[in-house]
């Protein structure tokens, strides 16, 4: 007898990140740091990309986007992302994606969009303050969550690692598959899943809140070291003094102290909360310890930042890898409509 082993299936994990901002702590933690972890796996196929389309939606300020789009590439790079395991893009390099989300958009009930977390709370908002309900909403966030359903579905990713604000998306996404093979009766698309990491999930920010852009509450990754004491010294805490214990729950310096501590660490800073640690001197562990594991990037970041070719080059060369796969779906998807080179023959399966 042949005993036959069976390969364990790829997992295609992809994710987005919107090029809005300077990356942060928050991003760091919840999205940077597990996603590399991902990527090194066996029987993983991982993609991670720049979402610049969508930061058209929030941001129309071009120098901004620029920015950002490098700070936040180079950011992932410093800190050990290897575009050579990883297909690592610029989603405006992928014209099969916008190609895609169209082809979506005709399969996608307008009523899912209306109920689009994003878009339904710009309505209550003008509807709260009795504006027309669509006042200044635009077309692009209505349809955000379709361009985010052709990211996923152009490369039948299966995981996709989100915060909570975006398990919704991945639902929609999933919807749009499913109704798509339902209408063509094909079995094309693979239905993905949020993959949430709840020990990924809201990290505070200086005010305790979660750590947003949103908030004018983050911590710069890279910020210079002086900059990164003043933040971090500038964190809210309550005015319990020196030798009062203090309760680790609830607190932003624990918290974040957790975050990039190991277990022992945290027993010990735990500890050191009930003995009455002074708010400065856990401060001052803290910054240390995100010192410490950040130290190690901060030069090859300065060192991207100032030679932007290199980045460049990097998101140009996982286009290209990207582009392979996109541009055979889009072929396959343009036989399904009906829109294909042939005219005469039907799409057969894959
Ligand atoms: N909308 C996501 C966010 O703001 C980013 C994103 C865009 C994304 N396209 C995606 C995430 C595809 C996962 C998959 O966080």
């Amino acid at each position: 007898m042949t005993a036959t082993t069976a390969t364990p299936p790829i997992t295609r994990v992809l994710t987005g990140i919107t090029t809005s901002g300077t990356p942060h702590l928050g991003n760091y933690i919840g999205a940077m740091r597990p996603s590399i972890t991902t990527s090194k796996l066996p029987d993983v196929d991982s993609s991670y990309f720049l979402a610049d389309y969508h930061a058209l939606i929030k941001t129309p300020a071009p120098q901004r986007v620029r920015q950002s789009t490098l700070e936040i590439a180079a950011a992932w790079l410093a800190c050990g992302l290897d575009p050579e395991r990883t297909t690592f893009y610029r989603q405006s390099d992928i014209p099969e994606i916008p190609e895609l989300a169209w082809l979506l958009s005709c399969v996608t009930s307008k009523g899912s969009l209306n109920r689009a977390h994003a878009y339904k709370s710009a309505v209550d908002r003008n509807t709260l303050t009795e504006h027309d309900p669509d006042a200044g909403i635009t077309a692009g966030l209505f349809m955000y969550p379709v361009l985010m359903a052709a990211d996923i579905l152009l490369f039948h990713a299966n995981s996709i690692p989100v915060g909570l604000d975006q398990i919704q998306h991945v639902e929609m996404a999933r919807k749009i598959a499913m109704r798509f093979n339902t209408i063509y009766t094909v079995d094309y698309f693979t239905p993905p899943s949020a993959a949430v990491n709840p020990l990924a999930q809201t990290l505070p920010g200086l005010d305790g809140r979660k750590m947003s852009k949103s908030y004018d509450n983050t911590i710069a990754l890279f910020a210079p070291a002086n900059q990164l004491k003043k933040q971090i010294a500038s964190i809210v805490t309550n005015s319990l003094p020196p030798g009062e214990p203090k309760d680790t729950h609830n607190s932003t310096v624990f918290t974040l102290y957790q975050a990039f501590a190991s277990a022992e660490e945290t027993t010990a800073m735990r500890a050191a909360f009930a003995d009455g640690i002074g708010w400065g001197d856990a401060k001052q562990k803290l910054l240390e310890l995100i010192s410490s594991e950040l130290e190690p990037y901060r030069e090859r970041y300065q060192d991207f930042i100032t030679h932007p070719n290199i980045v460049h080059t990097a998101l140009q060369d996982g286009a290209t890898k990207a582009r392979k796969i996109a541009s055979s779906t889009m072929r396959e998807l343009r036989e399904i409509v009906g829109i294909g080179e042939s005219l005469s023959r039907q799409y057969v399966g894959k």
